[in-house]
């Protein structure tokens, strides 16, 4: 079971590059930002205790997201593996990813992490907000705790996966196509 995740700041090309990855690889996308919108446009009491933190750019509480992601795993038993997107993005979220896995016997395989500075996010994520319908596009007050909220709670997360080295950083500025190739050559050092 190859479980990846992919990490990075807002805007940094998580959802673009897992669109290509699960091609590549026959993995199940599964992006927690998505799984919530989707609750939120049912209306369901997991979307509305979502919207309230997400439309300020705050993180949903560990519990809410760590029992949402679990459920989605449990159902999906049968794949070749994972490709998370937007998850682990606290410290405990990713010990409980580590005790779920360990739980079938299995580990993460690697962390990939796109880099891209700030500026550049701020400007993908205004330009995106025409498009998206997402409230935390549309306010760059909201882009830019996002980005805060990234550094703050969420980048260690890079560093706790680095610890057993299985965390690479790849330059996510770039054509789509190149940055597709820097992934796939630093996700097949740990296939290898
Ligand atoms: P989530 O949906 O995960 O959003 P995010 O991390 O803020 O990232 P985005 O989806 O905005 O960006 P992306 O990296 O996927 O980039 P994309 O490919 O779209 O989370 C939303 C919220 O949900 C969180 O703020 C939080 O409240 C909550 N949440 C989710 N998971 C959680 C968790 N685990 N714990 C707690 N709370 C959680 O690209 C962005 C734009 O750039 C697009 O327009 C794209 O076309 C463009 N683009 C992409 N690549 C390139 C390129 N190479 N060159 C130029 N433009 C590019
Ligand atoms: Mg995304």
């Amino acid at each position: 079971m190859i479980t990846l995740i992919l990490f990075g700041p807002p805007g940094s090309g998580k959802g673009t590059q897992a669109a290509n990855l699960v091609e590549k690889y026959g993995l199940l996308h599964i992006s927690t930002g998505d799984l919530f919108r989707y609750e939120m446009k049912n209306d369901t009491p997991l979307g509305l205790k979502a919207k309230s933190y997400i439309e300020k750019g705050e993180l949903v509480p560990d519990s809410v997201t760590i029992g949402m992601l679990k459920n989605k795993m449990d159902a999906n038993k049968a794949v070749k593996g994972y490709i998370l997107d937007g998850f682990p993005r606290t410290t405990p979220q990713a010990e409980a990813l580590d005790e779920l896995l360990a739980s079938g016997r299995n580990e993460v395989t690697t962390l990939v992490a796109l880099e891209v500075a700030d500026d550049v996010l701020v400007q993908r994520l205004l330009g995106r907000a025409a498009t998206s319908g997402r409230a935390d596009d549309a306010d760059v007050d909201i882009i830019k705790n996002r980005i805060e909220v990234y550094k703050e709670q969420t980048s260690v997360v890079a560093e706790y996966y680095g610890r057993s080295e299985k965390t690479a950083y790849v330059n996510g500025v770039g054509t789509i196509e190149e940055i597709g190739n820097r992934l796939g050559e630093a996700i097949d050092t740990f296939l290898a």
